[in-house]
């Protein structure tokens, strides 16, 4: 994934190799990487404070919207690593209730926002390049041998 420095801002770019093909996740996909933009520019802007808890928030729905829809369509095209795959995503979870605790628990703190920063660009690299890649790529194989 590559960097894009604006002014003194750095931000993700989304690009042609984060795409997995498929519409559904591909779309889904490009909703993590503007919330993790959007962060990153709150902290460019020192409003970290104020994008910290909306980022939050955002992440417990979309962990939950996201994953679910990605295991239904494991189960509609018999992912054969589908289970390790739904492990991975209950770990993310699990990440992302921990950060929402320490939130809640802690308030705001700089290194907090850069944490969060960091699991959300390590998951959109690391998760969507390797692991939806190869789900994608299934999708594909059997929705060509069903042409
Ligand atoms: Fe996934």
């Amino acid at each position: 994934m590559a960097l894009l420095y604006w002014g003194a801002c750095m931000a993700y770019e989304w690009n042609s190799d984060l795409e997995t093909g498929n519409e559904i996740i591909d779309n889904q996909h490009k909703g993590l990487f503007a919330a993790l933009n959007k962060l990153v520019e709150a902290q460019h802007q020192g409003k970290g404070v104020q994008e910290l808890g909306t980022t939050m928030e955002f992440l417990t729905v979309y962990v939950l919207q996201h994953f679910a829809d990605e295991e239904k369509l494991q189960e509609e095209y018999n992912y054969p690593d589908k289970f390790n795959h739904k492990s991975y995503h209950n770990d993310f979870k699990r990440t992302v209730g921990e950060l929402v605790k320490k939130l809640e628990a802690e308030g705001y703190s700089d290194v907090l926002l850069e944490h969060t920063i960091q699991i959300m660009a390590d998951w959109l690299v690391n998760h969507i390049k390797g692991d939806d890649f190869r789900l994608a790529a299934h999708i594909q194989l059997i929705k060509d041998t069903k042409k």
